[in-house]
């Protein structure tokens, strides 16, 4: 298993380019089982998790062909059962089930395993499908879903965590090929839905409401092909901008969309760090004293989830207590112990972080575990005095396209040793 090496201290300088978004390419490949057209969509990030969802597609039937960042997919004739041994490599598999139900009326699907960041139902998912007249089973370690014919219906997909966004997708996927209208109260807001609606309209579907809490999906006989462009990558943006906050003297990343990483972009000039915006660029600068904040995690356009544990590295070195809340996915804090081995300050009480800021952190030998802790692990080792080895990152590269390199671009003394 490959490690990468940070050796700290090297202040950051220059620009990078984010990639297309991982979790906007997983649901829009999966989508594209629901025609029997070809689609081409550009700006595909080159990760393991993209990898997986198209050997998911191949195994499925589909045609595939990758061109650097551009893949083809015509899923002509397809299979509805989508085997234990790929799924299990990626949670986010669950998201063929939509469009396999929408196009073949059945499908199966092994069940998600859970992961580091903590249990993972998709109860919501399921009671949506139902409502739209799917029969669901659980048996054997795989979920099935048949129905002689989906009927438009109307759906609160809202759970105890607050929306669902591969729950909303899958929901949607399966609804564009349904009969009648369909509507979703409580639908996941984030930008990676928007852009899979974006995409199921190109489609010849008929989505409105998507980016709301209500979507209106009237159902259409079939859907053609399509070409898209996915949007750039919200959380690598904002996970190079917490790394140019913990150790930069003004970086600036480009082709991100700045709305997107709004939430983000706040908390750090809440922080006391300069962020500029243009057109499709964005800077962040030191700007004298830093101060300590209280972050609270939720449903877009809240600040996400998946930004909470880079927020803690940083944190973790800016003078003060701060606090933060973890609303989604109240367990995830895999990356704790690690920084603690640093000599991070972070004290735990349930979905809370105390955090006591230090002056310093010490390199030392830490763990991936899942991908957004793996890489506050590789930014607290940029400000880190001496060498961190951050070993697992395989589950950066489940994620981050080239993030080693990127960072090194941007004068991070930082190499990746083959294991
Ligand atoms: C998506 O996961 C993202 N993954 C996650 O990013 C992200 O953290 C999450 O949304 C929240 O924003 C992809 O898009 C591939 P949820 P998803 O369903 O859709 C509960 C990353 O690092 N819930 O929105 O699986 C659930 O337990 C990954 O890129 C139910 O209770 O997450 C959680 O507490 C990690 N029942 C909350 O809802 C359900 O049926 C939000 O989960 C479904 C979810």
């Amino acid at each position: 298993m490959d490690k990468i090496l940070i050796h700290g201290g090297h202040p950051l300088s220059g620009s990078i380019k984010v990639s297309g978004s991982k979790n906007s390419s997983l649901p829009i490949l999966a989508a594209t089982l629901l025609t029997r057209e070809p689609c081409i969509v550009h700006r595909v990030p080159d990760l393991s998790d993209t990898h997986y969802m198209l050997q998911i597609l191949i195994h499925l039937g589909g045609q595939v062909e990758r061109a650097s960042g551009t893949v083809s997919v015509t899923a002509e004739k397809i299979e509805s059962i989508a085997p234990y041994d790929v799924v299990r490599k990626m949670r986010a598999s669950v998201c063929v089930l939509g469009p396999l139900l929408g196009r073949c009326k059945e499908a199966t699907v092994s069940m998600p395993g859970g992961c580091v960041i903590g249990d993972r139902p998709i109860d919501l998912h399921l009671k949506g499908f139902e409502a739209l007249g799917a029969a669901v089973r659980v048996e054997g370690g795989n979920i099935k879903v048949f129905a002689p014919k989906l009927c438009g219906a109307v759906i609160n997909l809202r759970g105890k965590f607050g929306p669902t966004v591969l729950g909303t997708d899958n929901v949607m996927m399966a609804a564009v090929l349904a009969e009648g209208t369909t509507v979703v109260e409580g639908a996941a807001q984030e930008p990676e839905v928007v852009d899979l609606a974006d995409f199921l309209n190109k489609m010849g579907a008929k989505i409105e409401g998507a980016g709301t809490r209500r979507l209106i999906i009237e159902g259409v006989k079939e859907l053609h092909g399509a070409e898209h462009d996915i949007i750039p990558d919200r959380i690598e943006a904002g996970t190079f901008l917490v790394a140019g906050a913990i150790c930069g003297k003004g970086i600036t990343i480009k082709r991100v969309t700045p709305e997107h990483v709004k939430a983000v972009t706040n908390a750090l000039g809440n922080c006391g760090f300069r962020l500029e915006a243009t057109g499709d660029s964005i800077s962040v600068s030191p700007n004298g004293e830093t101060k300590p904040l209280e972050l609270v995690t939720e449903p877009y356009p809240g600040f996400p989830t998946d930004m909470q544990a880079q927020m803690c590295a940083l944190l973790s070195t800016t003078d003060g207590i701060s606090v933060i809340t973890e609303n989604i996915f109240p367990q995830r804090y895999m990356h704790v112990a690690e920084l603690k081995r640093m000599g991070a300050h972070v004290d735990l009480e349930g979905p809370t972080a105390v955090i006591q800021g230090v002056d310093h952190l010490f390199g030392a030998p830490v763990m991936a575990s899942d991908l957004r802790a793996s890489a506050a692990l590789v930014l607290a080792g940029l400000k880190a005095d001496g060498v961190t080895e951050v070993s697992r990152v395989y589950h950066i590269d489940r994620g981050y396209e080239h993030l080693d390199e990127k960072l090194s671009e941007l004068g991070a003394h930082i190499e990746r040793v083959k294991g």
